[in-house]
């Protein structure tokens, strides 16, 4: 019975809704999953030990590791079993590991996908009593935690001021800030990375440069991917970052005072051969409060493009989302596919092979909403639906 303590607290205090969910859950079918939980049978053929922790530390483990970017670990038996409802239901909706572009769409850089058949030793061991090994108390290797820098240390760092503070009360808080870089000469980005003082606390970071491009979108897990060769953000000298940061306290922090000074990362490049600058097409979508019904969008290019990357950003979870090029002679070319994206990841896309659109391309969103649940708690509309895309011009 021990062991179910801590989950249950848990889960109540992380999701306030919870309460009337469980509740329903009692009155209506009479047994509780986390309680059920604990009488289960052993059915499953894959234990923690040999089957499950190989698949948690690949495909989890960049996010979920002790002092990490999350509230729990997955990286021994006794932090993921309690873990194991959460999991099937994060895995079976799609929600986990947080990467939305669909593999059936053209190729992505960096992927975080799942493949079918771990999935499916995840789910059939969260559902089949979660044994730890084949015999007794088996053990699995202590992970180290990711290097500060995963992409090595960056060209340039540069610190938040001061830091920034979250009082006792204050669940969550978006804050803009301005850096001066302190470069003396014109400089080409090609990737930025954010190590925060607190990993707990930064939940996404949108770096950019004061009437500029926004250099990248961070999120835990982030892999500093670079622009392709050739290709980089250009900054001038005296340039000022811009910071985005969206901060929210895990349930564990909820009672306490907090502060977080965000350093920021730059890598650089040469300068292109052909002098021109990453740009942005913005495209933005309805706002039409919460959607029920396929929405579609477009935006075109005046210029011919190559294109590089796209950021999407979902002000609510939606079923699927694709994106289509219709060019001048009305073909159309599949762009970006995205699977379940939820409003909460707003990060850049890079294609593995960037696209030539002709002068006069339409760039045409279509999203489906996700079937609501009614019990979920509501989205808070941080961030617009809209896609930009990142092209160099041609
Ligand atoms: C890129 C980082 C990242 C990766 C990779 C990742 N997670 Fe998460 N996960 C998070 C964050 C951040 C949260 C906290 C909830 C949120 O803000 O979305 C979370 C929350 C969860 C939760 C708890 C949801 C809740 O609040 O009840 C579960 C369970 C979970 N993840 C399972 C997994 C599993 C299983 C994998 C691997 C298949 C995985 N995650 C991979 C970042 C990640």
């Amino acid at each position: 019975m021990a062991r179910l303590v801590r989950p249950i607290a848990q889960f109540a205090c992380r999701h306030p809704w919870a309460l009337t969910t469980v509740g329903l859950g009692v009155a209506l079918i009479g047994s509780l999953q986390p309680i059920a939980e604990a009488h289960k049978a052993i059915t499953s053929k894959y234990n923690y030990t040999e089957h499950v922790f190989p698949i948690l530390r690949d495909r989890c483990g960049r996010c979920h590791y002790p002092g990490g970017p999350t509230p729990m670990s997955l990286l021994t038996h006794q932090d993921a079993m309690p873990w194991a409802e959460s999991m099937r239901e994060q895995l079976v909706g799609q929600k986990m590991p947080p990467w939305y572009a669909d593999p059936t769409g053209p190729a992505v850089r960096g992927g975080h996908y799942i493949p079918t058949r771990e999935l499916d030793v995840l789910v059939t061991w969260a559902t089949g009593g979660t044994p730890n090994g084949p015999i007794g108390n088996q053990t699995v290797p202590e992970v180290p935690p990711p290097a500060p820098w995963p992409g090595g240390p960056p060209d340039l760092q540069v610190k938040m001021t001061k830091p920034h503070e979250l009082p006792v009360g204050m669940q969550e808080d978006q804050v803009d800030v301005t850096l001066p870089s302190g470069i003396t000469e014109e400089k080409w980005v090609k990737a930025i990375d954010i190590l925060p003082s607190d990993a707990s606390l930064v939940r996404d970071v949108e770096v950019g440069v004061q009437n500029g491009p926004i250099l990248g979108l961070w999120v835990p897990g982030h892999d500093a991917i670079a622009a392709p060769n050739g290709t980089g953000f250009r900054i001038a000298a005296g340039a000022v970052l811009t910071l985005k940061l969206h901060y929210k306290k895990s349930w564990m922090d909820e009672q306490n005072a907090k502060s977080e000074q965000t350093t920021v990362g730059l890598y650089f490049t040469d300068a292109p051969l052909s002098g021109k600058s990453i740009e942005a097409l913005e495209v933005k979508g309805p706002d039409t409060g919460s959607k029920t019904d396929a929405t579609s969008f477009a935006g075109v290019f005046k210029t011919g493009a190559r294109l590089l990357a796209l950021r999407p950003s979902f002000d609510q979870g939606y079923k699927e989302a694709v994106v289509e090029a219709v060019l001048p002679n009305n073909r159309r070319v599949t762009v970006m596919k995205f699977q379940a994206p939820q409003p909460l990841w707003y990060r850049r896309y890079w294609l593995q092979e960037p696209i030539e659109l002709p002068a006069g391309t339409k760039l045409e969103v279509k999203a489906l909403p996700a079937i609501v649940d009614e019990f979920a708690p509501p989205v808070q509309k941080r961030y617009p639906l809209q896609v930009s895309f990142d092209y160099v011009p041609q």
